[in-house]
């Protein structure tokens, strides 16, 4: 019955597709490794990247051309609560675009069964794996077809697919002979989307040197050109959802390859953007932000009380982009985001540090104790308890690489000094 539904819908596409387009090449588009970067990373500008863009990239790509984009997995990269919310977004997502695959790797089978329907749900029987055996209560398929091509997915470690999953694990060689066979029988070119990373991708190629494209993981940008290993293709669309790899299946062979990064020229697609709104929504209702970790770390007393006694380092400090961080992501609707608020207040990770604009307004925003560490004692006997020196290590945990990539500790000293 689960085949019948799959399987008859598949094939007239693939005749349609034949009787009507042999002629026009098949353009591909390949996502993958998101790794939970459902936006682009907040702080520096240019930004890249975002669910928002990369929806409109697709819809743009596929215009009026027949092809179809396909998703290798690692959507998110932990599996805490905020975690399954973003896999949920993203896959939301993904179905509005109208993806013809996902791979189910490890990253999303730790989400267990419940994810796994959700995401068939999601994106109408898009979900593939080879990793598992065929399971009745899954109606997950090892690969789907469209136009000349046969997708499937794979993950280089099968038992993490599987077991999370209670199903039996496939053995991926024996996952990629399947999908081999069934293109040759079937006349189509195999596309097999692996998690896994380019070595693994080699040895897959070459074993099965009929294979026509693997896609594998990898961090960063994709690269410059497609590799080659035989006559099997290998591409790689980068991760953190920064990029988008676009090619096209043409006479046998993959051509006008591109490496598409996500910039501020992209504009927000507008059900992506609607997804994305009742996400941050999600992180405020299910109080995400409640269950940080904190460890001990003293009590603090406030940037007001702190800036009764030192004058210059108020005014220093009234003045700076720091006295109004918490508005910053207030403004963006990032303000309930376990992701974002840490950085922007003062102690989210102490017991005694911030909770809410409303609990703890006076350690809203980076405060003078977002840099000098707690002061309740020396607040109150000044001449008793002095402050320690903190000097530039002050600024490291949150001028990182990833969200301000141009720090330099004199520079931007010059900007605050008091
Ligand atoms: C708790 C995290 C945190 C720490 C610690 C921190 N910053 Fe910042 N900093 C931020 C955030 C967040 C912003 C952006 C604020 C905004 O505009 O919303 C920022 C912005 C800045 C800016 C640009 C804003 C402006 O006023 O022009 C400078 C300069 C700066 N920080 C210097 C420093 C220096 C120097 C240190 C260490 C002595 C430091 N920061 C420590 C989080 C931090
Ligand atoms: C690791 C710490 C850290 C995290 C996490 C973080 N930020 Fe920031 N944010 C910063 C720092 C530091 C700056 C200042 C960067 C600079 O000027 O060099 C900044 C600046 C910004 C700015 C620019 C402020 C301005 O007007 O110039 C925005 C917007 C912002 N952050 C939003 C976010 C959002 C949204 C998130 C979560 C998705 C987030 N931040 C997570 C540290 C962080
Ligand atoms: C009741 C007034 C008062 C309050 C409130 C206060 N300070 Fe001080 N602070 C002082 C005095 C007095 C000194 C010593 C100044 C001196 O001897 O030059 C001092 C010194 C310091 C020093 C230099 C190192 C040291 O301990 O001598 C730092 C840093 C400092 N304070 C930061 C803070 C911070 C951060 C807060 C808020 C947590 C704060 N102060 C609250 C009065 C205060
Ligand atoms: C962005 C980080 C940061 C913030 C925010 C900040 N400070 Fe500082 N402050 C420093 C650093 C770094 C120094 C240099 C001395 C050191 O390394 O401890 C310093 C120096 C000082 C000194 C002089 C200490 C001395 O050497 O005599 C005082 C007093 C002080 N800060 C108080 C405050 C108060 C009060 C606030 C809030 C109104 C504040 N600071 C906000 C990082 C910060």
């Amino acid at each position: 019955m689960r085949l019948l539904v799959l399987a008859i819908p598949a094939a007239a596409w693939a005749a349609a597709w034949v009787a009507a387009k042999r002629n026009e090449p098949f353009v591909l588009v390949v996502g993958g490794d998101t790794r939970g970067y459902l936006s682009p990373c907040g702080c520096t500008k240019p930004m890249s990247g975002g669910v928002k863009r990369r929806a409109t990239a697709i819809r743009s790509i596929l215009a009026g051309r027949s092809g179809c984009a396909i998703e290798n997995g690692g959507l998110a990269a932990g599996s805490g609560a905020q975690d399954r919310l973003k896999a949920e977004a993203l896959t939301e997502v993904l179905g509005s675009v109208g993806v013809a695959a996902l791979n189910f790797g490890p990253s999303e089978a730790k989400f267990g069964p419940g994810f796994a329907l959700l995401a068939q749900q999601m994106l109408g029987g898009a979900v593939v794996t080879g990793s598992m055996a065929r399971s009745q209560a899954l109606s997950i398929e090892p690969f789907v077809v469209r136009g000349p091509l046969v997708i499937g997915g794979a993950s280089a470690n099968p038992e993490a697919v599987a077991n999370p999953l209670g199903e039996k694990a496939t053995p991926l060689s024996e996952s990629v002979r399947e999908l081999a066979e069934h293109a040759r029988t079937n006349d189509l070119a195999a596309v097999l989307m692996l998690q896994g990373d380019l070595e693994a991708a080699k040895r897959l190629a070459h074993e099965f040197p009929s294979l026509s494209l693997i896609v594998y993981s990898s961090s960063g940008a994709p690269p410059a050109k497609p590799q080659r290993s035989g006559r099997v293709f290998l591409v790689s669309p980068g991760d953190k959802g920064m990029h988008l790899v676009r090619l096209s299946y043409d006479g046998g062979t993959w051509g006008s390859y591109a490496s598409i990064k996500l910039g501020p020229e992209t504009k927000d697609d507008s059900a992506a953007s609607t997804i994305y709104k009742s996400y941050l929504a999600r992180l405020g209702e299910e109080r995400l932000l409640e269950s940080a970790p904190r460890v001990e770390r003293g009590a603090f007393a406030g940037s007001k009380r702190c800036a009764q006694c030192h004058a210059k380092a108020k005014k220093a400090w009234e003045d700076s982009g720091h006295y109004r961080a918490l508005k910053t992501l207030e403004r963006e609707g990032h303000d309930l985001d376990p992701d974002c608020v840490g950085c922007h207040v003062v102690g989210l990770d102490a017991t005694q540090g911030f909770r809410s604009r409303t609990l703890t307004a006076d350690l809203a925003d980076v405060g003078c104790e977002s840099c000098h560490g707690p002061g309740e004692r020396h607040a109150s006997k000044p001449s008793q308890f002095r402050m320690t020196r903190v000097g530039r290590r002050s600024c490291e945990p949150c001028h990182n690489a990833e969200h301000s990539p141009g720090f330099d500790f004199v520079r931007y000293w010059e900007k605050i000094a008091h």
